[in-house]
């Protein structure tokens, strides 16, 4: 079972992600990211602070998703283990079809190209969903903002979120990022160990 965590800059995921990284403990899962869960990621993350150009940028992310589903996500699985990722696919479908808009054609068909025949679809996807101004307060401090947090950037990759999600309800589950935090987290930890004991049932049958 494969479970993502999706949103702006700023929109929780990581607290998100560390809370249920404690109140799940006992289900065992497998938590990572992209990117950077490889050496590869380490390697993405250091150039997306060089402001590469968008295709070497989306290429960079795809690398990373690569060798995550081979070295970490696909192993997982096949042990039968619940992976949770902090950002997966629909990172790159929202942000690099904005970054690559005037670069290729149709950006969305290129990255879905991209990815067609060894990417992995997730189970269940946590959209966490907020105005693109308390996202921007939320990272206000960040020592160093990576370049996509841009009050106009955010939003259209937030809409681009908001289309995937409309385009396919039965694996989205939007949240309202400004509910509070122990809200949030109750909902997604019921929902993830609803979906699981789903899994677990529908394998029996
Ligand atoms: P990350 O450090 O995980 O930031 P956050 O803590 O906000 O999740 O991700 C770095 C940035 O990379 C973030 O702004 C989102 C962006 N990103 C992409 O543009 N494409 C991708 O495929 C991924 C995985 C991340």
């Amino acid at each position: 079972m494969l479970i993502t965590l999706e949103g702006i800059d700023g929109s929780g995921k990581s607290t998100l992600m560390e809370a249920l990284r404690f109140s799940l403990a006992d289900l065992n899962p497998v938590f990572t990211r992209e990117p950077g869960a490889t050496w590869v990621g380490d390697a993405v993350r250091r150039a997306v602070k060089e402001r590469l150009d968008p295709v070497t940028e989306a290429l960079l992310f795809t690398a990373d998703h690569a060798a995550h589903l081979a070295a970490v996500i696909r192993p997982a699985l096949n042990e039968r283990r619940l992976v949770i990722s902090d950002r997966y696919t629909d990172s790159r479908f929202a942000y690099q079809s904005v970054t690559l808009e005037g670069t290729v054609p149709s950006p969305l068909s290129w990255l879905q190209a991209l990815h067609a025949g060894w990417s992995l679809r997730p189970d269940r996807t946590f959209l966490l969903i907020l105005p693109v101004k308390q996202a921007l307060e939320r990272i206000r401090d960040h020592s160093r903002r990576e370049h996509f947090e841009s009050e106009e950037i955010l939003a259209n990759v937030q809409a681009r979120y908001l289309d995937f999600a409309a385009a396919d309800p039965t694996r989205f589950v939007i949240i309202d990022a400004l509910k509070g935090k122990e809200e949030i987290h109750a909902f997604a930890e019921a929902e993830i160990r609803r979906i699981v004991g789903w899994s677990q049932t529908s394998r029996r049958s």
